[in-house]
């Protein structure tokens, strides 16, 4: 089932919010509901993020009474600005964005009912993509995990991040399907509890080998010689390779770092931003001091406590032994390698 998709005009996707006690969908019929989706989580996950603001730009068109080329085309960059705002450190959202209007700008007609039915084929087309693109960079990374490893990943990079299949959980996937007898140890992930929540679900469904432990074990497992790669997404790779994803990926690839371990970030070309030079140029987001101070609703910290939220960190690319794209394994220096992986998929 893929996260998200478009039905009766209009956007619909799960819920995550509910997971994993109620799998439900939500249907979005505007493009302020597109942005909210992403805003409040009801999707997160760069490239699902990205496949929802795609759709949103299709559902802007659709919406828009525009009668010429010129208005559609304005309508639409005044829907990339409030989708864009949505979050801001996954890039996969304004490429998303971008795609679209680029590929209406370069469109060959200027009836804007061929525009409209355009911008939903070429989010469709993005949509579908995204899950290609996925297998490949699982068989690529599953090329660097031994048989019977022990992989620790943060947070959730599945089906439910992705239209479907995951980018570091896809190669998790295929290393189950090839018969690896990999076993899995995910983060909980706090604050949002994407592993606990989402990851964790994702596994039991697949039925991977895994347990689900604290943030706060992972250094003790690794001391123990009970972890055998490290596996994270990404929200943006910056040019020189310094990865941002989920608050607490920096901790792990420290450890992993300090253990001999090889830390393996899993992301696609579109994840990686060449515009952005370095991880200090990538904005991250914070977010609401509720979900620090509670946990599924119950209050956890005394009342009105200052609290600091962000939702990513940066961890340096010296820390990463590799980057698996669909365009192939990139390793140091990144700034060449993933440039030319880059420049492969412009090429297709
Ligand atoms: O805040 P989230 O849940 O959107 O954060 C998601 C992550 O950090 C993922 O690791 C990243 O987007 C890669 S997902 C394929």
């Amino acid at each position: 089932m893929p996260s998200v998709w478009w039905k009766d005009n209009a956007v619909q996707l799960i819920d995550q919010r509910l997971l994993p006690t109620r799998l439900e969908t939500a249907t979005l019929h505007t493009v302020a509901d597109v942005a909210a989706s992403i805003r409040d989580m009801y999707v997160r996950g760069a490239p699902a993020i990205g496949a929802t603001a795609a759709y949103g730009m299709a559902l802007a068109a659709r919406l828009s009474p525009a009668t010429d080329r010129k208005d559609l085309l304005d309508d639409l960059k005044e829907a990339k600005q409030v989708l864009d705002a949505a979050r801001p450190t996954a890039v996969n959202l304004a490429w998303a964005t971008s795609r679209i209007l680029a590929t209406l700008r370069a469109a060959p007609t200027s009836d804007p009912e061929d525009l409209r039915g355009l911008a939903l084929a070429e989010a469709e087309a993005l949509a579908a993509a995204d899950v290609e693109i996925n297998r490949r960079m699982g068989a690529n990374g599953a090329a660097l995990i031994p048989e019977g490893a022990n992989l620790l990943h943060h947070c959730n990079t599945g089906s439910l991040a992705t239209v479907d299949y995951g980018t570091a959980l896809g190669v998790i996937y295929a290393c189950h399907e090839q018969g690896k007898g990999i076993h899995v140890w995910v983060d909980e992930t706090r604050p949002r509890l994407q592993g606990a929540r989402l990851t964790a679900w994702e596994l039991m469904r697949a039925e991977v080998p895994m347990h689900l432990i604290a943030d706060n074990a992972s250094g003790s497992l690794m001391r123990q010689g009970r972890v055998d790669a490290v596996i994270f997404g990404a929200d943006r790779v910056a040019a020189n390779g310094d990865v941002a994803n989920k608050i607490g990926t920096y901790n792990i690839a420290l450890l992993a770092h300090t253990h001999g371990i090889p830390v393996y970030c899993v992301a696609p070309t579109s994840t990686v931003d060449l515009n952005t030079p370095t991880g200090d140029d990538i904005p991250i987001e914070e977010r609401d001091a509720a979900e620090v101070t509670r946990v599924g609703g119950t209050v956890v910290a005394p009342e009105a406590v200052p609290v600091y939220n962000p939702a990513f960190d940066i961890t340096p690319a010296r820390y990463i032994s590799a980057i698996v794209t669909e365009e192939g394994v990139c390793h140091a220096p990144y700034g060449l390698s993933l440039a030319a992986a880059v420049a492969r998929a412009a090429e297709t």
